[in-house]
């Protein structure tokens, strides 16, 4: 559908219409609304299928509300394909069960060389050839999902459910911007199509998501799985929007052509179809599949795979190998359970069972009580663990968690180790039930459950455990950063009253820290380097290393971009901080309680004096706007800042972030071990690459 043509022309059509709107032109609608949509259309396949934005989100909102305006004045020129039905009214009721067009099967497991092996020689005997042709894809770890397009129109987006009969989850699947509402079937002679792919969120928006929930005291959601399962069922389309969920599509599982054409060719191995499939528009796994001759290749490069699974953005939880040929596969057939004709290898388990041997009850920084279960240590994906959150008590009784049990502990990727279940078939009737304590097991005051929350908690601000993890969580590495302060430091200068309150950090007498075992000169350079360097970090790093309740680093960064200065958020009311993206009556409330602290404002007061930044600096700059136009790529690690705070740095500029290495990428930024993003970088002379010096010193000037 696009092609380097068809790009050049979308190109400037976009430019047409956005100059029509500056002059404000006005035109017969009857000519704007197609270029309009074709000119959006675009802009979405550029930036959620290949990661490209080629239009400033500005530019974007303005044609959008410019459609929608031309559309509310000219109901009739409304096509159920316009970008602007992707908008929800009000909240789904029920999602109806609809049957799939074909029983949506699972795949047959592989675990070794030798599984593959013998299944390889199946499907040699089965199809009666001695070499076979594989595909080799990512096993995509989400939720599944079937699309149904009639007359290029998407009609209907459903759940795998169990295979033979799903839900209808037409309006959320519309939500993901990468699926398409439309494609050009009729163009390979198709009349009506199912196809098959997995609904998944990426890890960094993952993570994202699951700070917000514990910075909320609610359960982080286990892994990106139940993230993107859970969010295509929400009776809210536009809460669907906003999880960033990406739809990958693999597989086409009915196909009805219009009277008289044939197959086309492209549609006659499965390589050809997602190609085919991404040339419409779709986002597809062609890009990172392999091709390979015959099984050994095939195990080759899945040994090779396994060990970079971790680079991919998302989780996968193994790779799927398939029968390219249509043909073959259709001489294969399939059992009730699967395709003969493709194979799941599956990347070793990232769970592990464990006995859970005590329970733990730790005093969060806002006064939260967590149930730890400390467990026999066991490896799990290259750490060992021997502690696990349990997060509250609603948690610990739905999967009925006893002392004694063997349980199953999972950590996928860089996601918290979490209990999945107990193993109660193991049970000998000594396990024991876990019992909440009524008293703080810190300061001994009476914990107490609010309405409407999971959690116990102590409500004693001057709670000892408090006060050390406020002082820990200030210092924490995605909070202020002062690397060599870290929770032994803290814990240790808080019980010899070096330390007592947060001000307190800048005011340590290195005098008396010089005295204590283990402290040399090095290492009081290093705390006095990290204590004096934490005073210029941006203002959303402070906000979030406050601790106030409900404020996670989302919220911290919403707030930071509202203000000049921290101390303005004194005079906000309810109304004000619920304008701001993404902040409800309970965040707002946490936070003017914070403000309304005659001792918080003293500590604000205090740390300013002390010359910690409370200003919103590249805020002030947002107008500047040096870098409009420009996108940037970080690649390698950087030695002086994290890679976030470079990105965000780039945006307050008017500069665009963007995740893949092509013509239209103004700069790659390679940190120290850059691998291919840099390489590819290399081969292309439009694209400049800077060390991590030259910059700072371009974002300096
Ligand atoms: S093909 C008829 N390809 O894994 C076979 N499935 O465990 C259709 N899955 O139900 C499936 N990645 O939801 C296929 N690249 C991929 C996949 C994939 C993930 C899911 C799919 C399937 C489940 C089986």
């Amino acid at each position: 559908m696009y092609n380097k043509e068809t790009e050049l022309k979308l190109n400037d059509k976009s430019r047409i219409l956005l100059k029509a709107l500056r002059n404000q032109e006005r035109e017969d609608p009857r000519n704007i609304v197609n270029d309009l949509r074709d000119v959006i259309n675009y802009s979405d396949w550029r930036y959620y299928v290949k990661d490209e934005p080629v239009l400033a989100d500005q530019e974007y909102d303005q044609l959008f509300a410019w459609l929608k305006v031309l559309e509310k004045e000219n109901p009739a020129l409304i096509t159920p394909d316009s970008p602007t039905q992707r908008i929800a009214k009000g909240l789904t009721k029920e999602f109806p069960t609809v049957d799939h067009l074909v029983p949506m099967l699972s795949l047959d497991n592989s675990y070794n060389a030798e599984d593959l092996r013998e299944w390889d020689r199946r499907c040699r005997e089965f199809a009666d050839v001695h070499h076979i042709e594989y595909c080799i894809e990512p096993k995509f770890d989400g939720a599944g999902i079937s699309l149904i397009y009639e007359n290029d129109i998407l009609t209907r987006g459903a759940t795998r459910g169990d295979g033979i009969q799903g839900e209808d989850i037409t309006m959320n699947i519309k939500q993901i911007k990468s699926v398409p509402l439309s494609a050009k079937f009729s163009m390979l002679g198709v009349h009506q199509i199912e196809i098959r792919g997995e609904v998944l969120i990426n890890k960094n928006k993952f993570k994202q998501f699951n700070d917000q929930r514990l910075a909320e005291n609610l359960p982080p959601l286990a892994n990106p799985r139940n993230a993107a399962s859970g969010s295509l069922r929400m009776i809210d389309p536009q809460e669907v929007g906003k999880r960033g969920l990406e739809a990958f599509l693999y597989h086409t599982s009915y196909l009805d052509l219009q009277e008289g054409k044939i197959e086309p060719e492209a549609l006659k191995t499965h390589y050809g179809t997602l190609k085919a499939l991404s040339q419409l528009g779709f986002r597809t796994p062609v890009n990172i599949m392999k091709v390979v001759k015959g099984i050994d290749e095939v195990i080759a490069y899945c040994k090779d795979f396994e060990e970079k699974r971790d680079e991919l953005p998302y989780e996968i939880d193994g790779l799927v190998v398939k029968v390219n040929e249509y043909a073959l596969q259709d001489k294969m057939g399939m059992t009730t359970h699967h395709p003969r004709w493709a194979m799941a290898f599956k990347f070793k388990a990232r769970q592990a069972t464990s006995m859970l041997r005590r329970v733990e009850f730790q005093v969060g920084r806002t006064g939260t009580i967590t149930p730890v279960a400390k467990i026999d240590p066991v490896p799990l994906s290259g750490v060992t663990v021997s502690s696990v959150s349990m997060f509250n008590e609603d948690v610990v009784r739905e999967k009925d968690l006893r002392v004694g049990d063997t349980v199953i502990v999972e950590r996928a990727g860089d996601v918290i180790p979490y209990i999945v279940k107990p193993l109660t078939d193991l049970r000998d009737g000594t396990e024991k039930m876990i019992i909440f304590p009524e008293k703080c097991p810190v300061c001994s005051d009476k914990l107490v459950k609010e309405t409407g929350e999971s959690a116990w908690r102590c409500v004693n601000i001057n709670c000892e455990a408090q006060v050390v993890e406020r002082l820990i969580h200030f210092g924490s590495k995605d909070a202020m950063d002062i690397r060599n302060l870290g929770e032994a430091n803290v814990k240790r200068f808080y019980e010899l009253k070096l330390l007592k309150d947060i001000p307190g950090i800048y005011q340590l007498d290195f005098e008396k820290i010089r005295e204590l075992d283990g402290f040399g000169k090095k290492s009081i350079e290093n705390l006095k380097t990290a204590i004096e360097n934490s005073k210029h970090q941006p203002l959303h790093r402070l906000i979030y290393a406050l601790g106030i309740r409900f404020v996670g680093e989302t919220t911290a960064k919403t707030l930071a971009k509202s203000v000049h200065e921290l101390m303005a958020m004194k005079g906000m009311n309810e109304e004000s901080f619920m304008a701001l993206e993404d902040i409800g009556p309970k965040v707002a409330g946490a936070i003017i309680q914070f403000f309304s602290n005659e001792d918080n404002i003293k500590m604000l007061h205090e740390l300013k004096r002390l010359g910690v930044n409370t200003e919103n600096i590249s805020g002030q700059k947002t107008g500047s706007g040096e870098l409009n136009g420009l996108t940037f790529l970080f690649t390698g690690t950087l030695s002086t800042m994290k890679r976030g705070d470079a990105e965000a740095l780039v945006e307050s500029k008017g500069g665009k972030i963007v995740s893949g290495v092509s013509s239209k990428l103004s700069y790659l930024v390679a940190g120290e071990e850059a691998g291919s993003k840099l390489e590819k970088a290399k081969k292309i002379n439009a694209v400049k690459i800077l060390s991590e010096k030259e910059f700072l010193e371009m974002i300096k000037e």
